[in-house]
């Protein structure tokens, strides 16, 4: 079990982690999504060691390894913990075989079990046949499997890693993604991956927190998180596509919602409506429950269309059957069901 209770860090006047708090179980694959700057690789680097938190605690299996209120930390490299970054520095004078022997010749393992278990990696990650070349005579994507084969090899329970697939092609993505699940699997080691791609987050993820600020927006599975959403940040950042924002305000009798007067009964005076994608459709013709829109995109979605239109800032998507009548430029009318799919505070927390 991996715990993160109350931890905070300060660089200066930065606060890149603030209060964050979750606990996740043995053998688990946890997520931490946001975008950039939010605080993703702080906190990984807390979890791994190499920084000290301001305030709170890590607790593997029952073992505090950090303590920022005691300002006092377990070393790295005894905390049965492996990191992968971004960047994989792969030793350059040594033979793949040699790489991911280090850290085994490091942890003083026999020879014959070094060599055993280095077999054992390169085969599990497809790159035995690579095993007596060079970094510079392979492939980016093979320098990956081998920096996550030396990972691997000293057997962490816990592994780190920081966006290792952002500096691959989108087709070896897909794939190291597939073989980064089947290794979680393999090794049943409880995992962190760090990331600001919510497709990656949602498919790979037992459990995801998502980040902004520094701060958790919200904790909870990858289905909690589409269907569930606590926050307007939550709701805007994640799912394929995200949910639709609309802001409503009060406007005599009703509300003006996207600048359009509708019959509504909204929660507060001030907010947003959120609509799922699915849920809009399009009309030929302007109505009560209409709002006009520059067709701005279409794209084909699993046998279905995607549609996003603007307005004044507002930018709007709802998945469709058929591909629109309209072409890219052309006003069209987005349709609203009679009752959103959740209501958000000014605040941006979910009222509804
Ligand atoms: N050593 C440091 N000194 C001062 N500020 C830092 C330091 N490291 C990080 N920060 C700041 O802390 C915040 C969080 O940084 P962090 O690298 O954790 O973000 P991230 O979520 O990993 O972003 P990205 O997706 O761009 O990698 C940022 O505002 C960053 O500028
Ligand atoms: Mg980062």
């Amino acid at each position: 079990m991996l715990e993160i209770r109350n931890l905070t860090k300060r660089f200066g006047e930065v606060e890149a982690v603030k209060d964050v708090s979750i606990s996740v179980p043995d053998g688990a694959f946890l997520v931490l999504l946001g975008p950039s700057g939010c605080g993703k690789t702080t906190l990984l680097r807390i979890l791994a060691g190499l920084e000290l938190p301001t305030q709170g605690q890590v607790v593997f299996d029952g073992q505090t390894v950090s303590d920022g209120d005691k300002s006092w930390a377990v070393d790295p490299a005894k905390r049965n913990s492996g990191l992968v970054f971004q960047s994989y520095a792969l030793w350059p004078h040594m033979s793949v075989r040699g790489n991911v022997d280090w850290p085994l010749k490091v942890m003083k393992m026999p020879r014959a079990q070094r060599a055993e278990r280095v077999k054992e990696v390169l085969t599990l990650l497809d790159i035995a046949p690579l095993a007596d070349r060079y970094p510079n005579e392979i492939s980016g994507g093979q320098q990956q499997r081998v920096a996550i084969a030396r990972t691997i090899a000293p057997k962490p329970s816990v592994l780190l890693f920081d966006e290792p697939l952002s500096n691959l092609d989108a087709k070896l993505r897909v794939e190291m993604r597939t073989e980064l699940m089947r290794l979680h699997r393999a090794t049943g080691a409880t995992t962190v991956y760090v990331t600001h791609d919510q497709i990656e987050a949602m498919t790979m993820a037992s459990h995801v927190a998502v980040m902004n600020q520094g701060g958790v927006q919200q904790f909870g599975t990858p289905a909690d998180l589409i269907g569930h959403p606590q926050t307007a940040f939550v709701a805007t950042f994640v799912g394929t596509p995200p949910n639709n924002m609309i802001p409503v305000v009060k406007n005599g009798t009703g509300y003006r919602v996207g600048g359009r007067h509708m019959s509504l009964t909204p929660p507060a005076d001030e907010c947003f409506a959120m609509y799922r994608a699915e849920s809009m459709t399009l009309s030929e013709a302007e109505g009560d429950t209409t709002l006009p829109m520059e067709m701005v995109e279409t794209s084909a979605i699993a046998g279905r269309t995607m549609v996003t239109g603007l307005r004044d800032g507002l930018r709007l998507t709802a998945i469709v059957d058929r591909p629109p009548v309209e072409r890219i430029g052309d006003t069209i009318q987005f349709r609203l069901p009679p009752e959103p799919d959740g209501w958000f505070g000014c605040d941006g927390g979910r009222i509804g």
